[in-house]
């Protein structure tokens, strides 16, 4: 089944629960928080705090990207403060087992993701152990860039991995993620689709609907 992941990367703060709320109404299932430290990307974003308010008002999964350098040191942070599912960097980790191993621990679901430069054969290791793969289809840091086509091919490749091992891996697709390049992300493999400038600006319920739309028609 197809999901769309709206970031709330490019969310207004100052009405940051309504719009969370108006996301749930809608019936949007997931949500996706980045998290930044300013190392492992050029930017800041959001923390603990902001995680922990947010809980309190929606019972979405909540879809933490980590994009800080040695994330084992804040996953039992991000799994108190309302974490379902915590996705962290392969290139971040420096035993990514250990950390996959930590998430499980907290009884989180497991994502692990690699930026547009990392093969694939990066992560081929831990599918038998993760519930998710997030490919990054821009560079890690920031909202609003351009979908990069290139990194449909290691979509497409983990499909197959993922289908010949029957293994229950979702596919995470992040990055320029909108109504022009929907409908070729989901054709590369992936299921999962995180949308911030796309779904926030404009008329976020129109936005939804074009997501919904364009899950509709592949499932026919
Ligand atoms: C970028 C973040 C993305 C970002 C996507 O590093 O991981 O989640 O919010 O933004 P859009 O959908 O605008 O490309
Ligand atoms: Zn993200």
């Amino acid at each position: 089944m197809n999901i769309l992941s709206p970031s709330i990367l490019s969310a207004d703060f100052a009405i940051l629960g309504e719009q969370v709320k108006y996301l749930e109404e809608k019936g949007v299932p997931w949500l996706h928080i980045d998290v930044m430290d300013g190392n492992f990307v050029p930017n800041i974003s959001i923390g603990l705090p902001v995680i922990q308010s947010i809980r309190k008002i929606s019972n979405m999964l909540f879809d933490v990207h980590l994009m800080i350098d040695d994330p084992i040191r804040y996953i039992r942070d991000f799994s108190d403060a309302g974490a379902d599912l915590i996705t962290f960097h392969v290139e971040a980790a420096k035993d990514p087992a250990a950390v996959i191993a930590k998430i499980r621990e907290c009884g989180k679901k497991v994502g692990i993701s690699i930026k547009p430069g990392t093969p694939v054969s990066a992560i081929e290791s831990y599918l038998g152990d993760v519930d998710m793969v997030l490919v990054m289809t821009v560079e890690p840091g920031f909202g609003g860039q351009s979908y990069m086509p290139d990194c449909e091919a290691k979509v497409s490749a983990l499909r197959s991995m993922i289908e010949e091992r029957e293994l229950p891996v979702d596919i995470e697709v992040d990055g320029g993620i909108n109504k022009d390049t929907i409908d070729r992300s989901i054709a590369s493999g992936a299921n999962i689709f995180v949308a911030g400038s796309a779904i926030f600006k404009n008329d976020i319920a129109a936005n939804i609907e074009i997501f919904n739309e364009a899950f509709a028609k592949a499932e026919k």
